[in-house]
C-alpha cells in the first residue's frame, strides 16, 4: 500500500507519504477475520479469529539481574520459588507437543534467561525436538561468557537489550550492568554466530529519547538491526503512561529527516517491527509501535511463562496452568488441549487504546517479554 500523491495530508495533518511508509505492511485489525464457531481439534493451532499460532515464547525464569525502570521497581520484587518453576524436562515436553501443533519458532526469555543455570542444556533439548529458529532475548550481562555454546546447542540468533549508549545513562535507566558489558556481548554473540543480531531499545519520554540518532548512527555503523520498542504497560511499579511512551512514528520522522529510509517489510511476513533500511548505508531500524499501531491483528503468539502458565496475550490475566497437568500426570492429548484452548480463547487485541483498558496484574518479567 503506497501513495502516489506524497504532497497530501492524512485527517490528523499527518503527511500521507509519512504515514503510508510507516504503515507498508499489512496488518490488518481483527474483526476482518470472520469468527468461526466450534474450537478445532485438528490442525494448527488457530484463534477464533483464524490467526494461527505458530511462535512459543518460554520464560525460563522471571528473575533478573538487573532493574530497568519500565519493568521493574529498584527493590521489593518477589520472585517464584525454585519448585515453582517448569524443569527443563517439562519446559521441553509442552515445546514436543506445541511442536506437533504446528508452531516452528521458540524464543526464550525471562526475566533474564542466563540467570537460569543450565540454560544451555535446555536450549540443547529443545533444538533436539527441531525447530525452524530458536531465539532468545537477553540483556547481555551474561551473554558473551556463554555465546559460544549456546550457539553450539542450537540457538539461532539473540535480541540483546539496550537502552543508552552512553554509560551513565546506561546505569539510570537499567540501575545494574554496564554499558561496556552489554557493547562486548553484541561481539560475542556475532563472533560465535548469532545472528542476525537485534538490539532492543525501549524510548522512555525524557530519559532517553534524544538517543534517536544515536542509535541510528550505532546500526549505520554497525551493520545491525536497532528496534525501538514502545514503552507499555508492563511494568511492575504501575507507573506507566501514555505521556512517557515515544511513539514509532516519531522515531521514523527523526531518523528519515537525517538519513532517508526505506522500507524493507515483507508485507505476507508476520512481525511486529516495521524494518526500515537506510538509502545510503548498511544497518536497520525496526519499530515496534505496540500502542500507537497494534499489531494483534496478525499475532501468532503465545507464551509459556516460568511457572508453567500457558498465556495467550501479554495483556490478557487469562491463564491455564500446564504445570498442573504435567505434575498431575497428564498425557500429551491433555497438553494438545489445553494449549488449543488457551489459543481460542483469545482476545482480538490488548485494547491498551481503549477508555476502561486495565494493565494486566502480572508484569512484563513474570510473563516473558
Ligand atoms: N515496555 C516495553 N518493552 C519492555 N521490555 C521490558 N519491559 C517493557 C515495557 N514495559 C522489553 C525489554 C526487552 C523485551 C523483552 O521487552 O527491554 O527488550
Ligand atoms: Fe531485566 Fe529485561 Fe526487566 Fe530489564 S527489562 S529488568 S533486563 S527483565
Amino acid at each position: 500500500m503506497t501513495s502516489d500523491c506524497s504532497d497530501a495530508a492524512t485527517s490528523d495533518g499527518v503527511p500521507l507519504a509519512v504515514r503510508s511508509a510507516v504503515r507498508l505492511s499489512v496488518k490488518p485489525v481483527v474483526g476482518e477475520y470472520p469468527r468461526t464457531q466450534a474450537m478445532p481439534v485438528t490442525g494448527p493451532l488457530i484463534d477464533a479469529y483464524g490467526r494461527v499460532h505458530s511462535d512459543l515464547r518460554i520464560s525460563v525464569t522471571d528473575r533478573c539481574n538487573l532493574r530497568c525502570v519500565y519493568c521493574m521497581p529498584e527493590d521489593g520484587m518477589t520472585f517464584l520459588a525454585r519448585e515453582d518453576l517448569l524443569s527443563f524436562e517439562e519446559i521441553a515436553r509442552v515445546a514436543r507437543v506445541a511442536r506437533g501443533l504446528g508452531v516452528t519458532s521458540v524464543r526464550l526469555t525471562g526475566g533474564e534467561p542466563l540467570v537460569r543455570k543450565g540454560l544451555v542444556d535446555l536450549v540443547a533439548m529443545i533444538a533436539e525436538v527441531g525447530f525452524d529458529d530458536i531465539a532468545m532475548t537477553t540483556n547481555g550481562v551474561h551473554l558473551a561468557a556463554h555465546a559460544e555454546a549456546l550457539r553450539a546447542a542450537g540457538l539461532a540468533r539473540v535480541n540483546i537489550s539496550c537502552d543508552s549508549l552512553r554509560p551513565d545513562r546506561f546505569g539510570e535507566i537499567r540501575r545494574r550492568g554496564h554499558l561496556a558489558t552489554v557493547l562486548d556481548a553484541m561481539v560475542a554473540a556475532e563472533a560465535a554466530g548469532l545472528t542476525p543480531l537485534k538490539v532492543n531499545v525501549v524510548l522512555l519520554r525524557g530519559r532517553n529519547d534524544d538517543e534517536i540518532l544515536d542509535f541510528a548512527a550505532f546500526a549505520r555503523d554497525s551493520g545491525r538491526l536497532v528496534r525501538f520498542i514502545e514503552f507499555m504497560p508492563l511494568d511492575a511499579q504501575g507507573q506507566w503512561d501514555r505521556d512517557q511512551l515515544v511513539p514509532g512514528r516519531e522515531v521514523f520522522e527523526t531518523i528519515n529527516a537525517r538519513w532517508p529510509l526505506t522500507p524493507l517489510d515483507d508485507p505476507s511476513r508476520i512481525a511486529p517491527a516495521e524494518r526500515f533500511g537506510f538509502v545510503d548505508a548498511t544497518g536497520e531500524i525496526g519499530l515496534i509501535s505496540s500502542v500507537t499501531e497494534p499489531f494483534c491483528g496478525t499475532c501468532n503468539r503465545l507464551r509459556l511463562t516460568a511457572e508453567g502458565s500457558v498465556r495467550n496475550c501479554l495483556f490478557s490475566d487469562d491463564e491455564m496452568s500446564v504445570r498442573d497437568v504435567v505434575r498431575g500426570g497428564g498425557r500429551d492429548e491433555e497438553i494438545v488441549t489445553l494449549l488449543r484452548r488457551a489459543v481460542w480463547s483469545k482476545f482480538p487485541g490488548h485494547a491498551i487504546n481503549e477508555v476502561n483498558f486495565l494493565a494486566p496484574r502480572r508484569s512484563m518479567s513474570m510473563i516473558g517479554g
